[in-house]
């Protein structure tokens, strides 16, 4: 059904993610009638522009960014209808969101419900919140709701990320605030949760007695391109772990919440952050890629990158080998692995479980029968691949190893989708569930502030990789030490976009 009337205040109007991200995903939400004739956008930047200047600016690149980067899903053009509508509820204001009595000019404009979306510089967040707060407008009345949305990175370890809370806290509650994911707004992400808990064959199997280990992984073959001044003093474990690998950790690992509900999946999910063991300096391996070819592609290193020091010591690989200290999980390893300029563009998460117990074949000994693992593809393959042993035809019993697929593609129609529309729609409607909660944010840091203050102390800086390969050898040995070793990542026949 429809969300309720409001007014989206957009901060960082001009921006990247608002062009990219945002607005297409309200012309997908406009398309799916999900947005009521209420709806306004209020689009607030420093840059002079007006009504139909950025309308006009966002109108001419819709077309490249309404695809759906996961299912390379095109949209065919434009539809006309969908854009008149919502581009003829944007509204443009020139205002620094920094200072107070210019965004007080914004009250005239918010009267009802309103959702102000800080799509501005991770520095800006708690400035913005404080003056929204001095300016009157996030409070609350009976006939109508104030909520803020906060881009990531939120914060840069744990004592930042808990000060920003503190900050941000003081203004709001916390029932107000929606700190973003954009890895829960991809379906196959969620989609995790529909395996274990709408199924009943996984759910008992889903623990140490049957599973070895997991891996999760988020390989790109993007470089730093031109992000690098934001991604140097970021670096991979800061700009993927503690949120986006740790969302897919939460969404295998947790312990079934009693309903999908905002409260109860977010307090499951902090109870396994709790329980992850800080990561011990010796189990966190970074990686920096050096000049090579990315499928096909020549890629400068990253210490040529524009913006970036030529000596630095900034990792663009991390992989880490997590421990769980519950009753599920206790003694199965769990490996997380991110890199940018990387042989191959997969995001997965790989469940192993534990081997038969004996051979009873003669021609296949145990070690030689396929492992059974359940790959959660999450991206650009879209799905679920399980492998098993089955025989293989002819008169000897012999066994080799096959795959069960599920592709979304061949079992579902998919639906335009940019990742921000469940996130923009759930945050209309006031469902939190695929948002973050202060403690889920404080309880990730926790775990990786070890290895980013190891590094900081260590002159050593990252293990050297060639761009276009599976990442520096660390990680294979960190790995080996218990007899694993990582799906192995390779370039695809075809060449397609990072
Ligand atoms: C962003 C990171 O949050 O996520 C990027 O800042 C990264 O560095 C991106 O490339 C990955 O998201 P996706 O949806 O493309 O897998």
């Amino acid at each position: 059904s429809k969300a309720p009337p409001c007014a989206l205040v957009i901060f960082g109007a001009h921006g990247d993610l608002t062009k990219r991200l945002l607005v297409p995903a309200l012309y997908n939400l406009t398309g799916g009638g999900l947005l009521d004739d209420g709806f306004q956008v209020i689009g607030v930047d420093r840059v002079e522009s007006d009504d139909d200047k950025w309308r006009a600016s966002l109108g001419d690149t819709m077309q490249d960014f309404t695809k759906d980067p996961a299912a390379e899903f095109y949209t065919p053009e434009i539809n006309k209808d969908w854009w008149g509508w919502i581009s003829s509820r944007m509204h443009y204001q020139q205002a620094d969101f920094t200072n107070v009595d210019e965004l007080k000019r914004l009250a005239g404009r918010v009267t009802g419900n309103a959702v102000f979306y800080l799509a501005v510089a991770g520095r800006f967040f708690s400035t913005v919140v404080e003056n929204l707060g001095k300016a009157g407008l996030v409070e609350q009345k009976d006939d109508h709701f104030r909520r803020v949305v906060i881009e990531k990175p939120f914060g840069a370890d744990f004592p930042s990320a808990r000060a920003l809370n503190e900050s941000i806290l003081k203004v709001l509650d916390e029932s107000q605030i929606y700190r973003i994911d954009h890895f829960l707004g991809k379906e196959t992400v969620q989609n995790i949760l529909a395996l274990r808990f709408g199924n009943g064959i996984f759910e008992p199997l889903w623990r140490r007695q049957f599973i070895d280990h997991v891996e999760i992984t988020a390989s790109e073959t993007v470089g730093v391109e031109g992000r690098g001044a934001f991604y140097e003093p970021t670096g991979a474990l800061r700009d993927m772990v503690p949120n986006h690998l740790f969302q897919l950790l939460g969404m295998i690992a947790m312990e079934p919440p009693v309903s999908f509900s905002a409260e109860t999946v977010r307090t499951a999910k902090e109870q396994l952050f709790e329980a992850i063991r800080p990561v011990t300096p010796e189990d966190a391996v970074r990686g920096q890629y050096t000049a090579g070819k990315v499928q096909g592609r020549d890629v400068q290193g990253y210490r040529e990158s524009p913006g970036v020091d030529p000596h630095s010591n900034t990792e663009t690989y991390v992989a880490l080998k997590l421990m769980i200290d519950n009753w599920r999980w206790s003694g199965v390893p769990f490996y997380l692995r991110t890199g940018k300029s990387m042989t191959e563009r997969r995001t997965e998460v790989v469940v192993h479980f534990k081997q038969a117990p004996y051979a009873m074949f003669r021609e296949t000994p145990v070690d030689a029968l396929a492992p059974n693992n359940l790959t959660l593809n999450i991206q650009p393959v879209q799905g679920i691949t399980m492998g098993i042993s089955a025989k293989i035809p002819g008169p000897t019993m012999e066994l080799g190893g096959v795959e069960m697929r599920f592709r979304y593609e061949d079992a579902f129609k998919l639906t335009p989708n940019v990742g921000y529309e469940t996130l923009l729609y759930d945050c209309l409607t006031g469902d939190a569930t695929l948002f973050q909660r202060a403690d889920n944010i404080e309880a990730a840091w926790k775990v990786v502030d070890p290895a980013l203050k190891a590094w900081e102390a260590d002159p050593a800086g990252p293990e050297l990789y060639e761009a276009g390969t599976p990442g520096p050898a660390g990680a294979d040995s960190l790995l080996a030490k218990a007899g694993h070793h990582w799906m192995p990542l390779k370039a695809p026949k075809h060449d397609e976009p990072g």
